[in-house]
């Protein structure tokens, strides 16, 4: 026995309208929802095209106020170039200074600077045991798989400010 059989023709009839309904009401979602995204992902290209979100390397940010003044062995922590970009400054024994970005190339976590280890010190992400070199952010211990990307700076006369930023790997141009 099938539905037909056993429902009053009207019923059948305005069944089949519920079901064409929300198969009609179903394809307009997925195009509105398909559309919305689509609108979405357009607006985030152009807004990074746009160059709206700095990222280390691309050279754009404004420089910004790191320090009044770092002494030898002494760190910072700070944003650069965007205020969700974590970065350490520090001061060498011999009184280098640099900076990095201190999210660890491996799995992200902090970068710390351990003044006390080796000549120098060092850059050491506690997570996976990570090392690097203070003197060029390379990697000398442990599972990242890249340099620290460096933070440039400048010591003036107010203080140390961070003008701009090298991708990991990057040297002085
Ligand atoms: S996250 Fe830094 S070593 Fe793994």
């Amino acid at each position: 026995m099938t539905i037909d059989e056993q429902a009053p023709a009207e019923s059948v009839e305005q069944l089949r309208e519920r079901i064409a309904a929300d198969s009609l009401t179903s394809r307009r979602d997925y195009l509105r929802l398909a559309v919305t995204v689509s609108g979405g992902l357009a607006v985030g290209t152009a807004a990074v095209a746009s160059g709206l979100f700095h990222r280390h390397g691309d050279g754009t940010a404004a420089p910004k106020l790191v320090a009044e003044r770092l002494e030898p062995g002494q760190s910072v922590a700070f944003s650069y170039p965007g205020e969700e970009d974590r970065a350490v400054a520090l001061r060498m024994a011999d009184g280098t200074l640099a900076a990095y970005s201190s999210v660890c190339t491996h799995l992200a976590c902090a970068v710390l600077w351990r003044a006390g280890r080796g000549e120098q010190g060092e850059l050491y992400c506690p997570c996976h045991e990570g090392v690097f070199d203070p003197r060029t952010g390379q990697v000398t211990a442990g599972p990242p798989p890249r340099p620290l990307p460096r933070v440039l700076l400048e010591e003036r006369g107010d203080g140390i400010w961070a003008v701009g930023t090298l991708r990991s790997g990057q040297e002085r141009a």
